[in-house]
């Protein structure tokens, strides 16, 4: 396994890299944990070096206090990656080598994917996304890029940046790894009481029955069991319920034959704020 902090070094490694076969890339922002390892363990199975980016990434944050709060445990992410395979390249850039004197992200036109849930309360969030992500897709030139449906909203983003600058690159979505009571893995789940992480679980039992609700009954009438099931909940408070067309993010209107949808949630356990997904279809 290979620790490389610069972009010089960084290409130097990936063309030897890619004289030996193919190139997976997964981008995190560090604090692994078994959701990002699923990314990783997929990406070695599928390329013959992996790429695993660690960066937090200052474009994509709305508040500076959040940004310098963001957990760092480099050594114990090497140690977990170094367990995984040898053919993994680490990249844990400064600021400067990724965005040189001016810390600022591009605009982009996501067509409303960007507006709605994680976007509608976190202004330019999902252009400081789009930003790193092109610019390591740009740098490291992978043959696939991971990202988790844990963060389904921004899977869809990326993708539509990708088509957008038509990067030659085959983007895969990886499935949310949970705790075992069902909590999604997440490094902010750190940050919860032991008691709170138990009754967190509360989160995807809900989602799970909003999907077989689903079945039978119309999303309006979903939605209103969900949002009722949480004003009886003491300690969650649900911040929204949505379900979208999975390909526009768009509320859904009436059910349509050949459509995929999603339910999201936002929910505050404490002042932990926790996001979840699931397929309804
Ligand atoms: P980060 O939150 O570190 O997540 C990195 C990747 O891990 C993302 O693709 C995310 O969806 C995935 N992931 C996180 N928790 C997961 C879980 N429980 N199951 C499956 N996948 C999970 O997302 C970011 O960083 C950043 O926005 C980034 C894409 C790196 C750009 O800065």
């Amino acid at each position: 396994m290979l620790l490389i902090k610069t972009k010089k070094e960084l290409l130097s490694q990936l063309s030897l890299a890619k004289r030996k076969g193919s190139l997976g890339l997964v981008p995190t922002m560090g604090a692994l944990h078994q959701g990002h390892v699923s990314l990783v363990v997929k990406a070695s199975s599928e390329n013959t070096t992996t790429v695993v980016t660690i960066f937090v990434n200052p474009t994509q944050f709305d508040n500076q206090e959040d940004l310098h709060k963001y957990p760092s445990t480099l050594k114990a992410d090497v140690a977990l990656l170094e367990k995984i395979s040898k053919e993994i390249i680490v990249f844990v850039p400064i600021a400067s080598e990724i965005y040189g004197n001016e810390i600022a992200s591009k605009t982009y036109n996501f067509e409303g994917l960007d507006k709605v849930m994680e976007g509608a309360f976190r202004d330019d969030h999902f252009n400081g996304v789009g930003t790193i992500v092109e610019t390591l897709l740009k740098l490291v030139r992978p043959d696939r890029a991971y990202f988790g449906e844990k963060d389904f909203q921004q899977l869809q983003v990326i993708r539509k940046m990708v088509k957008l600058k038509k990067l030659p690159v085959v983007i895969v979505g990886c499935p949310i790894v949970r705790e075992p009571n069902g909590l999604a893995m997440s490094s902010r789940n750190e940050r919860l009481t032991k008691s709170m992480r138990n009754e967190a679980s509360f989160i995807y039992e809900t989602l799970q029955t909003a999907k077989l609700k689903f079945g039978t009954k119309s999303a309006p009438k979903v939605i209103a069991w969900v949002e009722e099931k949480f004003n009886k909940h003491h300690s969650l408070k649900l911040e929204y319920i949505e379900i979208t067309d999975i390909e526009t993010l768009t509320p859904i209107q009436r059910k349509q034959k050949n459509v995929k949808y999603r339910a999201f949630v936002a929910v505050y356990a404490d002042d932990v704020r926790l996001i979840d997904n699931i397929a309804l279809n």
